[in-house]
C-alpha cells in the first residue's frame, strides 16, 4: 500500500502541482542538515498555498517551522505586503528555514521567533488577528495551541492542524477504553510516553475542535507519501 500511496503522490505532484527547483532544494537542504524528513508532502504544501489565496490572508502564524517547506508554500499564497510569522524551538531548524527561505526569494515575507512557542505566543497580540494559522509543532501542545490560535485570531479566521491521524494511533486503547467505560477490561496505552503524550494533544485538539463554541472545524483523513494521517480545519466563528 505505501508504495502506491507514494507513487499516486508522485504521480499528482508531477500532475498537477508542478515542477519546483526551490522546494526541492528546500527539501535536500533540510535532508543534509540532518533533520528529520516530516515536512508537508508537495500536494499539501500547496494546499496551504490555496487555502491562503482563498482566505484571502495577509497574515500568517505557523507554529513549528522545521525547514520552512510549509512557510514557502504559505509565503506564495499572500500578497507582497503579506506576513508571516513562523515560530520555531530549534535554533538549528530556524536558521536552515532561514536559508531555504532567502534561496527562494521569501524571506522578506517572514519572521521566525526561535523558542518555545508557549513563550513566544503571548508576545504576538500586537500583531493580530492573524488570517490563517498553520499548528504543526509537538502534538502534546496542539490543545495549547489552538486556543492561542483562537485568541490571536478574528471572525473569519482559518486554523489548519496537521498530523491528527497519525497512522490511526489516535484511536490506540479507545476500543479497551470504551470496555472499561462499561466495566469491561481496563486498557488503554501506558501513560507518559512521548507518543502517548503526542496522542493526547491530539485527541483533545480535536475534542476543542469539536467543541469551542468560536469553531466550525472538519478533519481529513489522509494517504500519501507522508503515510496514512490527517488534517483538520477551522473557521473562527
Ligand atoms: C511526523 C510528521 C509530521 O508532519 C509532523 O509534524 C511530525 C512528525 C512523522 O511522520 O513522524
Ligand atoms: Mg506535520
Amino acid at each position: 500500500m505505501k508504495d502506491q500511496w507514494n507513487d499516486v503522490d508522485e504521480y499528482l505532484k508531477r500532475t498537477v502541482v508542478g515542477p519546483d527547483d526551490a522546494l526541492e532544494q528546500a527539501v535536500r537542504a533540510t535532508a543534509d542538515a540532518g533533520m528529520p524528513a516530516i515536512e508537508v508532502t508537495a500536494a499539501q504544501g500547496k494546499l496551504l498555498m490555496l487555502l491562503a489565496q482563498i482566505q484571502g490572508a495577509r497574515k500568517v502564524l505557523e507554529i513549528g517551522t522545521l525547514g520552512g517547506f510549509s512557510t514557502i508554500w504559505m509565503a506564495r499564497g499572500i500578497p507582497g505586503d503579506g506576513r508571516i510569522v513562523s515560530c520555531e524551538f530549534e535554533p538549528r531548524h530556524a536558521e536552515v528555514a532561514l536559508a531555504n527561505l532567502e534561496r527562494a526569494g521569501l524571506s522578506d515575507k517572514v519572521d521566525i521567533r526561535v523558542g518555545a512557542a508557549l513563550d513566544t505566543l503571548p508576545t504576538l497580540a500586537g500583531e493580530a488577528p492573524f488570517d490563517l494559522f498553520f499548528i504543526d509543532a509537538d502534538k502534546a501542545n496542539n490543545p495549547n495551541y489552538l486556543e492561542w490560535a483562537v485568541k490571536l485570531s478574528r471572525p473569519g479566521s482559518v486554523i489548519v492542524l496537521d498530523n491528527v491521524v497519525r497512522g490511526g494511533s489516535i484511536r490506540d486503547g479507545a476500543v479497551a477504553e470504551d470496555a472499561s467505560e462499561t466495566g469491561g477490561a481496563a486498557g488503554g496505552a501506558g501513560a507518559g510516553s512521548v507518543e502517548d503524550e503526542d496522542i493526547r494533544g491530539t485527541r483533545e485538539a480535536l475534542e476543542l475542535l469539536g467543541s469551542h463554541p468560536r469553531l466550525d472545524a472538519t478533519a481529513i483523513q489522509t494517504v500519501g507519501a507522508k503515510g496514512w494521517d490527517g488534517f483538520a480545519i477551522a473557521v473562527v466563528r
